[in-house]
């Protein structure tokens, strides 16, 4: 079949590099004959009547230089809502969409691939600043975020050493410590928490006092928003609420650690939440440069008619994944990674 309109949505939290994506699916669509209308604000626009706007080459002109999605984003779960599929379904008809472009997380594809199991000809683009998406080397957004969070750290150590302190850095990462484990270390964080492995808060509290033994007046903790101290059990949340996805909003641990420390060490201790600090603003060149190859990818998908699949990046190579073997088991740090970062816990 002829497709002659790409549908194209963002969904899930934002990440520096989707407008890169973004302007390379219209730039290569343009040059296939194909055109681009943009779905507004994830599975919402589609669910809610269909919000799209045609993409033309003017409107995505220099978009990849850009932080955020041109077209936005939600979290919403079509699957939630009364008869949401069917809905997308006819909206996808109504706007005359032959083929549609997801680039999302674990979540968005997962329902990408639900369109594909009816019939929808759908591709997916995978997208998340933790990189904790199996089937592909690097997601785009984590460069960018990992870059922001090593220069926060570094600059928090000019202060703590100033003060006497120990500062608590909490850094984004749900299941996944890619990027505490990748800006504490290039940071220089003497302490790192990740949520692969739940944490002793004791062993903690005796690392800063060997360091104050040692001679050394200061120290940088930094510890993933999912990472979950062991004599509690379970996430540190903001609160009881739970997204479309099931998702708990994480966010406190950070506060929960540096109240512990100061009174176990007796040393003055402050925490700072980088929260969305890190998904905001201008992608690295290589998020522009991952994110202009998966959107040159996913439209050679469609040209190929190889629905069903994401685009994927696997060393240097771009290929591609059927979506289904993307999604539902999480890309999370591995045991020997871990093992190297120890090395350096109080360094
Ligand atoms: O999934 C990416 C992510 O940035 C997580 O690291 C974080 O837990 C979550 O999004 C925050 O989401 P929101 O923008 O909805 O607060």
């Amino acid at each position: 079949m002829k497709v002659e309109r790409i549908g194209v949505l963002t969904g899930g939290g934002d990440a520096p590099g989707l407008n890169a994506v973004i302007r390379a699916i219209v730039v290569t669509a343009h040059k296939h004959g194909m055109e681009v209308m943009g779905i507004m604000r994830g599975w919402a626009g589609l669910l809610e009547g269909g919000e799209v706007k045609l993409l033309t080459l003017p409107n995505v002109d220099d978009i990849h230089r850009t932080g955020g999605t041109v077209i936005g984003t939600s979290r919403t779960n079509p699957a939630k809502h009364p008869d949401g599929m069917g809905q997308i379904k006819r909206n996808l008809e109504k706007y005359h969409i032959d083929a549609l472009i997801a680039i999302g997380g674990d979540d968005t594809l997962g329902i990408a691939q639900k369109l594909h199991n009816a019939g929808i000809n759908v591709v997916g683009v995978p997208k998340t600043i933790d990189n904790d998406l199996s089937a592909t080397d690097y997601t785009f957004g984590f460069d960018t975020s990992i870059n922001i969070s090593t220069e926060a750290i570094d600059r928090l150590h000019t202060t703590a050493k100033s003060h006497d302190r120990v500062l608590v850095v909490e850094i984004m990462g749900r299941y996944a410590g890619w990027l505490t484990l990748t800006a504490g270390m290039a940071g220089g964080a003497h302490i790192i928490l990740l949520p692969e492995e739940k944490f002793d808060m004791n062993e903690v509290v005796n690392t800063i006092k060997e360091r104050q033994k040692a001679g050394y007046n200061y120290t940088i903790v930094a510890v993933a928003e999912g990472a979950v101290p062991a004599d509690v059990g379970d996430f540190i949340t903001k609160d009881d609420k739970v997204d479309e996805f099931g998702h708990v909003k994480l966010g406190g641990i950070g506060k929960r650690l540096a109240k512990v420390i100061e009174k176990k060490t007796g040393q003055e201790t402050r925490e700072m939440v980088l929260g969305h600090l890190q998904r905001g603003g201008a992608p690295s060149a290589f998020d522009r440069m991952l994110g202009t190859r998966l959107g040159v990818k996913a439209v050679k998908l469609i040209v190929e008619e190889k629905f069903g699949e994401m685009a994927s990046l696997r060393g240097t190579q771009m290929t591609s994944v059927p979506i289904k073997d993307a999604i539902g088991k999480l890309k999370l740090v591995d045991k020997e990674l871990i093992e190297e970062m120890k090395l350096f816990m109080g360094r």
